[in-house]
This record gives C-alpha cells, structure tokens and sequence, in this order.
C-alpha cells in the first residue's frame, strides 16, 4: 500500500532506535544499535539506552546498512517526443521501497545552455521525496558551454559530466569535443563520464538492418554489438589517459568494453566502470524467445520493454560483469532507470530506431545485488554496502555524510532481512511502469524498512512518502579520484624536460 501524503506533510523524524542489528559499513560489520535524531545518526554503539519518547525498530538477525545511491537515473527525462513514465516523485517512491535513499540524474542542457538544463530539473525535482544529485550533459563545445561548465562546479554542486559517444544527430559528441570536455573536467576536480559506444558504426549497423528487413526490437540489440562498446571504451580511456584525468564508464554491458577497464585500471588508469542493474541480472535469451515467429505482434512488444543501449547482451556477459564486480575491476553498480511504458514502446515496434530507450531498475537494484551476488557467495555483506551505496557517496565526494552509518552521517538507513524473500511483478511494484523486466523474479533478502533523512519510509510493505521532502545534495568537486593527478602530470612534465637537460656529447 502506498500513502501519499500531501505536500509539506510532517513525516515524524525525530528520534528512532534501531536496536541489535548487525551494523554493516563498507570496511565492517558488528552487532550494535543506532540511535537516529533529526535526520542525523548520532550513536552507533552496542545497548544504547533512550527515553520514552523514541521509537524503537528491533534489527535482531537483521542488517542495517547505508541506504542504496543510485549513480545513474533519468526521471522525468523528456526525449524528442515523449517523457519517462517516472517523474521525481514517482521514480524515488519507487526507490525507497527498493531500499535506495538517493539518486543522480543527468541534468539536460535546454537549448544548448547549461545553467538553464539545471533550472529546469530543479524545477523538475521540487516534488522530491528523497535526495538526489545531479550530474550534467554536455552535448556541444564552445566557450559559453566552457565557462558554464565552471559555473555549476562552482556555483551550482554539480562535479561530473557526461559525453555521449553514441545517439547520433541527437546527443552524440566527437573525439575534438570529447578531448575539449576532458581537460576542462580536470581542470575543474570534475570526473568526465562516458556513454561509450561508436555512434557512426551504430548508424551504419541500423542501416544495415533496416536494409535486411529486420525492423523488430532484435535489430536495436543487432545493430549495436558489444565490440562497438568495446571500441568506444578503449577510445575514451585512451583519450582520458592522454589528458591524465580519471574517466567513469557508465552502464558498462559487455565484456568488451569490461575488459578494457581492466587493462587500463592494470596500467595505473583511474577508471571506474559502473554496470547497471539489468546488465548483472539479465541477457537478450528474450530476443529468441520460441514465439517470436508466430506471435508477430505480441511478442515483439513484449521483446521491446528490454531496448535500453548499449543492449542488454547474449548469456555470459552477466556472468563476466558479476565477477568483475566481486573482483574490483568494476567499482559501483547503478540501473540507468529510464521508464517508457508499452504504449511509448509501441512507437518502435515496426522500427526499432524510433523506439524509446530504457528500462526499469530504480527499485529493483537493491534486491538484485543482493540476491545476485551476495547469495551466490561472490561477495561479502560489506562489499554490498560498498557496491550499492559507499563507493557511489565516495566517488561523487559526499562520504561519510553519505554512503556510512557513522555518528554524524545523514540517517538513510536500510534494514534487510536475509531471511526474507522478494518477488518482482509489475502489480506490485511502485514505479508508473505498466511492465517489469525482472516480472516474476524471486530471491533471497527483503528489505523490510527504508529510512530516509531520518523518516520511516517503508515499512510492512507500505510507502509513506510526500513530495517535497527530498533534498538537492551538493557535491564538492575533487573528489578522491583526482587525488596524486597533478602529481603524474608533474612526473610527466618532469620526464620532457630531462632530454634538454642533458649535456651534450662532443663529437
Ligand atoms: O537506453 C538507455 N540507456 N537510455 C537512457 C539514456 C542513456 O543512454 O543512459
Ligand atoms: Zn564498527
Ligand atoms: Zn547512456
Ligand atoms: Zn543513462
């Protein structure tokens, strides 16, 4: 059940007790209690006694752990002709029964201006039910997008930004532009993000397939294949390194482009690589699902709720990302939330170049992680923590007021029950979504209670949220990835240098 409460509602916030569960951090685990005032965590330790006047939530044989931060979402994202089901408030509803406590989004330009995009997804973000970041896109290059570039580090909180390698003639950016945007994300202390995949040879490989006759949802994954993520990948980690800046591959899909973040990150490279929620969890076996042929119509729009790019890829990459995952080649997992119902799917169905891109994972990811890599025995509890919540908080420079359950810290707090169980169906779900891509999947862990800024948001299977509540986080730029940068740059200028310095040999 979900209770909306009207706008400026009083959600009770003051004092919680989470009493004898098993505290997790990224680096530690331990049985203690949390006492929680005002938003803000203010005690972490073992039989905290407390007043009349707090609420105590019993965590025995249970996890309390730092509420999910999802690195990557698009809520209320409008493309040429239509807007995702999910808005601000929708969206984060959704997020908050799924166990995440904060999101970014991808802030769009407006007409090309970047100070106007933030405007407009602040006004975008006013019904907010929970806190959210925001990263920014940037889509052309000249001295006016440069010096906004500026003026939202600065000014506006924002310390990244992301370059889409591919979406031809829409969003799409080249090589002189991707270089122009990276120097400019050092000289800031901001972390350039890529989209990588190459947007000419997608163009050529669409062509191609409408040429054949394959219209259908399978030619969107056909026309796209994993080596044209991996070629992108190497392109922009190559570009990085000559620039000498960290670079944050999004939504990575494939082993290709996996593989190159892992020789880079061999090399000394700061790469972080993030895969998304459904890459870990899913691959296109429903691109040849056995009534594809037959179920002309059917079928297909059942197939094109799984169009997201780069393409969810054939069995096996899964697996590669999951084990990239448990061994640091891949840093933080995000989900890309990007709802289109079926109706706005259907646009595509005789053309997959028209259909919206995107799929659900906002309230999923939490449950997934879990069940995918926790209860497969290919992580630890505190790398979970890590995974979903610590390195995102510590990457984007809000930890440990993020991303920790540490005195001081903001109260975001989960409790999951390993003992429990979850089952995903688009009836139960709370997302505007008319679909699931994960419909019918059940696992291990339940995230019975989601506490945000300090408020009981979920609990026994009911929603209490109100729009207005969630706050826009700043985020410093210069976060730790940029840490000892300036050191190798002084290394490197160092090593010019030395063939100058050196005496000359008489002949
Ligand atoms: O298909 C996707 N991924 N849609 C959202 C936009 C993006 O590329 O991140
Ligand atoms: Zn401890
Ligand atoms: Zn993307
Ligand atoms: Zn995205």
């Amino acid at each position: 059940m979900i209770q909306f409460c009207d706008a400026g509602t009083e959600i009770p916030s003051s004092k919680l007790l989470i009493k004898s569960g098993t505290v997790v951090n990224a680096h530690h685990q331990h049985i203690a209690d949390v006492y929680v005032e005002d938003g803000i965590i203010v005690a972490v330790n073992p039989n905290i006694r407390v007043g009349d006047d707090v609420t105590i939530i019993d965590a025995t044989g249970k996890y309390v752990m730092p509420g999910g931060i999802d690195p990557h979402t698009h809520l209320d994202f409008d493309v040429v002709f239509t807007t995702t089901v999910d808005d601000f408030f929708s969206g984060q509803a959704a997020a908050l029964a799924g166990g995440t406590t904060m999101h970014i989004d991808f802030v769009i330009p407006l007409n090309g201006s970047l100070t106007a995009g933030f405007e407009d997804y602040e006004k975008k973000a006013k019904k907010s039910c929970m806190d959210y970041g925001f990263h920014m896109v940037i889509t052309k290059w000249d001295e006016t997008v440069s010096r906004e570039m500026e003026l939202v580090v600065k000014e506006k909180g924002i310390n990244s930004f992301k370059f889409f390698m591919a979406y031809k003639g829409a969003l799409m950016i080249n090589d002189e532009l991707l270089l122009e945007g990276f120097k400019k994300c050092k000289s800031l202390g901001a972390l350039a993000m890529v989209h990588a995949e190459n947007g000419d040879a997608v163009y050529e490989g669409q062509k191609k397939m409408i040429e054949l006759g394959i219209t259908g949802p399978e030619g969107h994954a056909l026309s796209r294949p994993a080596v044209l993520e991996g070629e992108a990948t190497a392109r922009a980690i190559r570009l990085a390194d000559f620039v000498n800046t960290p670079l944050y591959v999004v939504h990575v899909m494939s082993i290709d482009a996996m593989e190159e973040i892992a020789k880079a990150r061999k090399s000394g490279q700061r790469i972080i690589g993030e895969p998304v929620a459904s890459g870990l969890a899913l691959d296109e076996s429903w691109l040849w699902h056995p009534d594809f042929e037959t179920a002309a119509k059917q079928v297909p729009s059942l197939v094109s709720m799984y169009v997201m790019s780069p393409p969810i890829r054939k069995r096996g990459h899964d697996k590669a990302l999951q084990a990239a995952l448990s061994t640091g080649i891949l840093q933080l997992v995000g989900t890309d939330h990007c709802a289109f119902n079926s109706t706005q799917k259907a646009r595509g169905i005789d053309d997959f170049r028209k259909m919206p891109n995107g799929v659900n994972g906002i309230e999923e990811r939490m449950h997934l992680v879990w069940d995918i890599m926790v209860e497969s025995g290919q992580i630890s509890v505190t790398d979970y923590v890590r995974l979903t919540s610590t390195e995102c908080a510590r990457i984007f420079n809000i930890y440990p007021r993020k991303g920790a359950i540490l005195p001081g810290s903001d109260a975001d707090i989960i409790i999951l029950n390993p003992n429990s169980s979850f089952e995903i169906s688009a009836k139960s779900h709370h997302s505007r979504l008319d679909t699931n891509i994960y419909e019918g999947r059940r696992g291990k862990g339940n995230i019975e209670v989601t506490i945000a800024g300090g408020r009981v948001v979920w609990e026994n299977n009911e929603l209490k949220v109100a729009p207005g509540t969630g706050r826009y986080i700043k985020m410093p730029p210069f976060s730790y990835v940029f840490d000892g940068v300036d050191k190798k740059d002084a290394i490197y200028l160092n090593s010019l240098q030395a063939p100058v310095k050196r005496p000359k040999t008489s002949s």
